[in-house]
């Protein structure tokens, strides 16, 4: 099922996630499904935040950028508690990043280039091991949503103010995609 992805200034998307447990009610049902709304949203990352759940749980599809990065091709992963240890000695590098949660906007943000992952996959095994170039970037990008962090929160203040008024509109709702979304409204009384 393709479920609405949240958008920037939506209160989940800023709210404490939960470590998932091996008894979490239907996990494998939300996995599917946040797989079936990532590819409808054309994303190559999905963090259940960003479906109004919040778990620590990330799904990741690079192999789209395969034909310009081959290290890429056929990467597919499924992040359950998902710990980064960032290696500070190697030199942040910065990107262009873009967001499902915030459509129409891509800015340039600087990351660690290598990061160590610990996580468990969907067969509930457990992994370690280093990342680096892309994939550690898209796996920052990710499990930042996991720790109520946003890609603008990262870019600098002058950025963020040029923006603003795109990021007033996505908080109300005025975005034009083509995807299903949910925006933060405030009720009216
Ligand atoms: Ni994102």
């Amino acid at each position: 099922m393709v479920l609405p992805i949240y958008l920037y200034g939506h209160p989940v998307l800023r709210t404490p996630t939960e470590l998932v447990t091996p008894d979490y009610p239907d996990l494998d049902k939300l996995i599917a499904n946040m797989k079936e709304t990532m590819y409808a949203s054309d994303g190559i990352g999905i963090a259940a935040p960003q479906v109004g759940v919040s778990l620590r749980l990330v799904y990741i599809d690079v192999d789209v950028l395969g034909d310009d990065l081959p290290e890429l091709k056929g990467v597919r992963m499924v992040l359950i508690n998902p710990e980064i240890t960032v290696d500070e000695s190697v030199e942040a590098v910065s990107r262009e990043e873009g967001c499902l949660s915030v459509p129409g906007i891509h800015e340039s943000v600087q990351r660690h280039e290598k990061i160590h992952l610990k996580w468990t996959d969907e067969n509930w095994q457990t992994h370690e091991r280093d990342f680096e170039g892309y994939l550690s970037r898209v796996i920052q990008h990710e499990c930042d949503h996991l720790f109520q962090t946003v890609f603008v929160d990262r870019i600098s203040p002058i950025r963020k103010q040029l923006i603003r008024g795109k990021l007033n509109n996505i908080v109300k709702g005025n975005v034009d995609c083509s995807y299903r979304t949910r925006s933060y409204k405030p009720k009216r009384k």
